[in-house]
C-alpha cells in the first residue's frame, strides 16, 4: 500500500521586500503555483525556470518507481527483476494499465482481446506501400499509428471507459503488426498477416521473418528473450516520450495522436537510439587489445563510452543486468556475437577505473541490448521500433492516468520573455 501524502511547510523570505511566506510541502514537493503569492509591486508573480524539467514534477503517478542511486526499477511496486523472471509482456502491460497483476481469468480475457485485434485495416497496407523503399521504420510506425485515429474516429470519445479500453487494446495489439510491416517494407518482402495461434512475441517474430513455410516456429529461447526485452522497455516513468504523450494528450486529442507524439520523441537519438552507437563503437574497437587505448581516449574527453552513464541511474541500470544475462541465452541459440568479449572486457575495465567510478558511470540498458538485437537479425534501424512496441503499454498507462487525474490541465509552460518589447513596424525600404 502506498502511504498517504505527507505535509510540511517551507518558509521563504523575499529579500526584495522582507516578506515571509509559508508554503506547503506535500510528498517532498512544493506547488509552483504557490509561489505566485510572492511578488513585488508592479512585478510579475514569482515563477520557476526549469528547462528540461530537471527538478520539476509534472504529475503525481502510481505507475513506475525508479531509485536511480540504488538502481531500483519497479512497475506498480513489483521489482523489474521479478517481472522479467516470471511474467510475460502482456501480463506486465495489464499490470501497468490496471495497477494489479491479473488473475488467470483476467489474463486469459486480456490475451484473447489483444489477440483478436492484431489485424489492421487493409487500407493500412496501401499507406505502408506509399513509403519510399528506404523509409526509416520509426517514421513509418509513427505515421501509421497516427493514421489509426482516422480509422477509429470514435477514439475521441475516450472519456467513455469502454471506448477508451477498446483503443488501448487495439493499439497494443496492432503496433507489432505495423512495426513488422515497416521492417518487411524495407526488405522488399511481402507483409505477413498476424497468426492468432501464436503468443504476442512469437507472432511478432513470425510477421518479421516468415517466408514460404506454412507455420513459423521460433526457438522458445528467443521468444523468451524478446518477452524479457519487451518487459524491460515497457515503462520508465516521466521520460521524454512519456512526457510527450501526456503533453499532447492533455489537449484532449485521441490516444493514437498522443502515442504518435511519443513515438516521435523516442525516435530522437538522445532518447531511443544509443544501442546502435554501442554496436558501432564495439566494431571500431575490434579486439580486446585495443580497449586500453580506447579507454584512455574516453578519459581524455575525445569520445564517450556509449552505453554507459544515465541521467537517473547513478548505479548499475537494473535493466542492463537482466539483459546481460539474456545475452548468454540468446547466444546459445544464435552463436556468440564476437563483440560480446569486447563488451564484457570493456565493462570490467571501466568498472574498476577511477574516472568511471568517480562519476558513477555504469552500464545502462543500451550496453548489451544492441548485441541481442543483432543476434536476432535486426538491422540497427529496427532497434528503436523494438523499444516503441513494448513502450506503447507504458505510454497508454501514463496517458490513462493523466486523463483520470483531476489535477491535470492542458500542458502550457510559462516562458521567461527576453525579446524586444513594443516597437513600430518598419517599412521594407527603411530596413
Ligand atoms: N563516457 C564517458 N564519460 C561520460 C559518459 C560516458 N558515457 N557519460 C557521462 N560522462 C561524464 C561526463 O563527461 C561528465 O564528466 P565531467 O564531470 O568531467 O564533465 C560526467 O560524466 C557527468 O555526465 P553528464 O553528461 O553530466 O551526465 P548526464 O546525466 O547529463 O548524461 C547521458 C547522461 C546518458 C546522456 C550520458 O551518460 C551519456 O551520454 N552516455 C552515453 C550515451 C548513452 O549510453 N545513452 C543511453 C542512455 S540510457 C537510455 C534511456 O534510458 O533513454
Amino acid at each position: 500500500m502506498t502511504e498517504g501524502p505527507t505535509t510540511d511547510t517551507l518558509t521563504v523570505r523575499d529579500n526584495r521586500t522582507g516578506t515571509e511566506y509559508e508554503i506547503a510541502i506535500t510528498d517532498g514537493h512544493i506547488r509552483a503555483a504557490d509561489l505566485k503569492q510572492i511578488s513585488i509591486e508592479g512585478g510579475d508573480p514569482l515563477a520557476t525556470y526549469d528547462p528540461g524539467f530537471v527538478n520539476t514534477a509534472a504529475c503525481r503517478s502510481a505507475v513506475t518507481y525508479i531509485d536511480g542511486d540504488a538502481g531500483v526499477l519497479e512497475y506498480r511496486g513489483y521489482p523489474i527483476e521479478q517481472l522479467a523472471e516470471n511474467s510475460t509482456y502482456l501480463e506486465v502491460a495489464y499490470l501497468l494499465l490496471n495497477g494489479e497483476l491479473p488473475n488467470s481469468a483476467q489474463l486469459d480475457t486480456w490475451v484473447h482481446e489483444v489477440t483478436n485485434h492484431t489485424f489492421v485495416h487493409e487500407n493500412m497496407k496501401n499507406l505502408m506501400h506509399a513509403f519510399r523503399y528506404n523509409a526509416h521504420p520509426m517514421g513509418m510506425l509513427q505515421s501509421s499509428v497516427s493514421a489509426m485515429s482516422t480509422f477509429y474516429p470514435e477514439a475521441i470519445n475516450f472519456t467513455d471507459p469502454e471506448v477508451r479500453q477498446l483503443q488501448i487494446t487495439r493499439m497494443i495489439a496492432k503496433v507489432p503488426t505495423l512495426g513488422a510491416w515497416a521492417f518487411r517494407h524495407s526488405q522488399g518482402k511481402p507483409y505477413v498477416y498476424p497468426d492468432n495461434d501464436l503468443s504476442y512475441a512469437e507472432n511478432f517474430l513470425a510477421m518479421l521473418f516468415k517466408m514460404s513455410e506454412p507455420k513459423y516456429e521460433a526457438d522458445p529461447r528467443l521468444v523468451k528473450a524478446l518477452e524479457v526485452l519487451f518487459i524491460l522497455h515497457a515503462d520508465h516513468e516521466q521520460n521524454c516520450s512519456a512526457n510527450a504523450v501526456r503533453s499532447v494528450g492533455s489537449s484532449g486529442v485521441d490516444p493514437y495522436s498522443a502515442v504518435a507524439a511519443g513515438i516521435g520523441a523516442l525516435y530522437g537519438p538522445l532518447h531511443g537510439g544509443a544501442n546502435e552507437a554501442v554496436l558501432r563503437m564495439l566494431r571500431r574497437i575490434k579486439t580486446t587489445d585495443n580497449i586500453g587505448d580506447f579507454i584512455e581516449g574516453v578519459k581524455a574527453g575525445k569520445e564517450k563510452l556509449m552505453g554507459f552513464g544515465h541521467r537517473v541511474y547513478k548505479n548499475y541500470d537494473p535493466r542492463a543486468k537482466i539483459i546481460k544475462k539474456a545475452t548468454d541465452e540468446v547466444f546459445e541459440v544464435t552463436g556468440k556475437n564476437p563483440l560480446l568479449d569486447i563488451a564484457t572486457e570493456l565493462e570490467k575495465i571501466a568498472l574498476e577505473d577511477e574516472y568511471f567510478v568517480k562519476r558513477k558511470l555504469y552500464p545502462n540498458v543500451d550496453f548489451y541490448s544492441g548485441l541481442i538485437y543483432e543476434a536476432l537479425q535486426f538491422p540497427p534501424e529496427m532497434f528503436t521500433v523494438l523499444f516503441a512496441i513494448p513502450r506503447t503499454s507504458g505510454w497508454l498507462a501514463q496517458w490513462q492516468e493523466m486523463v483520470g487525474d483531476s489535477d491535470q490541465k492542458i500542458a502550457r509552460p510559462k516562458q521567461v520573455y527576453i525579446g524586444e518589447r513594443t516597437r513600430d513596424y518598419v517599412p521594407m525600404n527603411q530596413r
